[in-house]
């Protein structure tokens, strides 16, 4: 099957029901996404798809539709994503294990929600467990990150 994954194509020769985190990782060899939970319970192996955060453990490959984006595409022409920036600046990871899923969702949030509350963000943030407690720098991070990212056309502001 054909699967587009931050703007390449893949053919993937993959069972339809093998969850997309395997596919991911075991297939199409891109390893940034992390296996945590494996019942989506943790937010580890979250990527975007269509612009929603979804937990790539819990979703067979077969039922992708759209685009998938993943910690490999986020930076462009050599420069990081402002998530990413915002993630060094605020040195922002511990072990790091769950860093990258955490980094996912967050683009969603803002892509969404180009000006979170702090109540935005917690809320947003509540199914990306960290067993380092990195949430303060996470929640500084992404107000960070808020303020660096264009803002879209279009929204009034
Ligand atoms: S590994 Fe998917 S949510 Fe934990
Ligand atoms: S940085 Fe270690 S689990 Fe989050």
């Amino acid at each position: 099957m054909q699967l587009t994954i931050n703007g390449d194509t893949f053919d993937l020769d993959v069972d339809p029901e093998m969850p997309l985190l395997w596919a991911l990782r075991d297939i199409a060899g891109l390893k940034g996404t992390k296996f945590g939970c494996g019942v989506a319970a943790c937010g580890a192996c979250t990527v975007i798809i269509d612009g929603l955060a979804i937990r790539s453990c819990s979703i067979p490959v077969g039922a992708v539709t759209g685009e998938v984006r993943t910690i490999e595409g986020l930076a462009e022409g050599g420069r990081l994503h402002p998530v990413q920036q915002a993630w060094m600046d605020e040195q922002v990871p511990q072990c790091g294990y769950c860093q990258a899923g955490q980094i996912m969702n967050a683009v969603a949030l803002l892509e969404e929600v180009p000006n979170p509350t702090d109540q935005d963000i917690d809320d947003a943030m509540a199914g990306n467990l960290c067993r380092c407690g990195t949430y303060p720098r996470i929640r500084a991070a992404i107000r960070r990150a808020a303020a660096m990212m264009p803002v879209p056309s279009g929204n009034g502001s």
